[in-house]
């Protein structure tokens, strides 16, 4: 067995049960492009800072390329008994350079050197979500334009209330995914501060230049204080919570298109290749992608739920529970990720049973408080209207009928104000004409709405 790195003041290595323990390696090796190019920056600094030669910067340099080259070739061995990915590539460098490599942990810890690490991991895996978001949204965005026109019925309590247009539905999905990427834009742009040169958690009295190194990463501005840098993980807290909100999102989506696929409903069918089948019984086509993204939301939120009990009872500054970070953050990404392409698929993949929809519609009375609003605008005050409307809603049931069905002499006995025209009021597509306010279903607003999201993203 080989020396550990900080062997010095050890006379016997770990036990393999230990070793076995606090490795994490067979995780964190996701992190070496990111470990590398916080290296790479570190040697550029220590060599501008006159701590190692030139030259020693230039055998580092070439080492790591060597060393990123042969990872991706799928070449590098990594090392359990080497613990983690940092101390694997700097033991590999040190095998491959010799002396050189041995200057690179100068003014490092590993403290600051995997909050470097997962502070740029987390930067781009933002980015790839927020890549998948929008994806996202284009497919909503394009599976209204294919429905124009199309009436649902709109629900509160899971009872029908007021007639929608499927692409003012459609549209709130897309606002709340907006907000999903302010939130990670958010959040990037607070964790995109530099930690290393915190080294342990204390910093160094060598001459270091963090400034420059936050430069070469594209960082901010280095963190201002060195305790704080290699302690907090309130930047993966918040990314976290930031997913669990997409992840709840996603969810009621799913949720949602699971009852509509359903016979109940009706309202879409997904194409094949979206649906699976039983193992027993052979007429079942079922939405099993969209139950998954409800059932997968339970991960991402109990990711969060992991870190937040991780860091609780957690004194200053770092403790190694803090290795504990990581596989929550990469599941939460892979699976938030992996949602969000399911739902484009799914969105891409489903046909709206217009004439099924059309003919479920006239139930439910969703011209109710339509026809509530015409006697407001004939000057009944609003409570007196609906008590009207109530009893019209109790004669239809009394009748088994629709609004539009009752005679004009039946509703003139709950309200001498009614006239002819309360038939433009009547049926929903003569009451979803009627919406006029701003963000409202009807027509005029919803073509709006989607005018601006085609714009903003860019649809052709
Ligand atoms: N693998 C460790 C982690 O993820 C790196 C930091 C280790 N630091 C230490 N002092 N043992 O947290």
């Amino acid at each position: 067995k080989e020396a550990k790195l900080w062997g010095g003041r050890f006379e016997e290595g770990v036990t393999d049960i230990v070793e076995k323990f606090t490795e994490s390696i067979s995780f964190d090796k996701q992190l070496y492009k990111h470990d590398i190019m916080g290296s790479k920056a570190h040697a550029s600094m220590l060599a501008q800072q006159g701590l190692i030669s030139v030259s020693e910067r230039d055998s580092i340099l070439k080492g790591l390329d060597e060393i990123e080259r042969s990872i991706q070739a799928g070449e590098f061995v990594w090392r359990t008994d080497r613990e983690d990915v940092h101390m694997n590539i700097e033991a590999t460098l040190t095998d491959m350079v010799g002396e050189p490599a041995k200057k690179l942990h100068t003014a490092r810890s590993r403290n600051d050197q995997v909050l470097t690490d997962f502070r740029l991991w987390c930067r781009d895996a933002i980015d790839r979500i927020v890549a998948s978001i929008i994806n996202l949204q284009v497919s909503l965005v394009k599976l209204a334009l294919n429905n124009e026109g199309l009436i649902i019925p709109g629900y509160t309590h899971l009872q029908r209330a007021q007639p929608v247009l499927l692409q003012h539905l459609l549209l709130a999905y897309v606002e709340q995914l907006d907000r999903d990427a302010g939130r990670l834009l958010d959040c990037k742009a607070r964790l995109n501060f530099n930690p290393l040169g915190a080294c342990a958690l204390a910093g160094t009295g060598l001459p270091i230049d963090r400034f420059m190194t936050s430069n070469a990463l594209g960082f901010t501005a280095p963190m201002r204080n060195s305790i704080d840098a290699v302690s907090d993980r309130d930047f993966v807290l918040e990314f976290l919570s930031a997913n669990s909100i997409i992840a709840v999102h996603l969810s009621r989506i799913g949720e949602e298109w699971v009852l509509w696929a359903s016979e109940e409903f009706g309202f879409i069918t997904p194409s094949d290749s979206v649906s699976t089948g039983s193992s027993i019984m052979p007429q079942k086509k079922n939405p099993d992608p969209m139950e998954l993204v409800r059932g997968k939301s339970a991960r991402v939120i109990g990711d969060l739920v992991t870190l937040l009990t991780l860091c609780k009872g957690l004194p200053l500054a770092y403790n190694r529970d803090l290795q504990e970070d990581k596989e929550p953050t990469f599941d939460s990404v892979k699976t938030i990720i992996g949602m969000l392409e399911v739902s484009a698929e799914f969105a891409q993949n489903i046909t709206f049973n217009d004439e099924r929809i059309r003919k479920a519609l006239p139930a439910g009375y969703l011209d109710a408080t339509t026809l509530a609003d015409y006697l407001v605008k004939k000057g009944i005050p609003f409570r007196t209207s609906h008590d009207i409307v109530g009893r019209a809603v109790a004669l239809c049931v009394s009748k088994n009928c629709q609004l539009e069905d009752l005679s004009l002499e039946d509703m003139r006995k709950l309200s001498p104000v009614f006239d002819d025209e309360v038939y433009e009021f009547l049926g929903v597509e003569n009451a979803i004409k009627k919406f006029s306010s701003y963000g409202s279903t009807g027509l005029a607003c919803v073509a709006d709405q989607l005018d601006y999201w085609v714009g903003k993203l860019e649809i052709k």
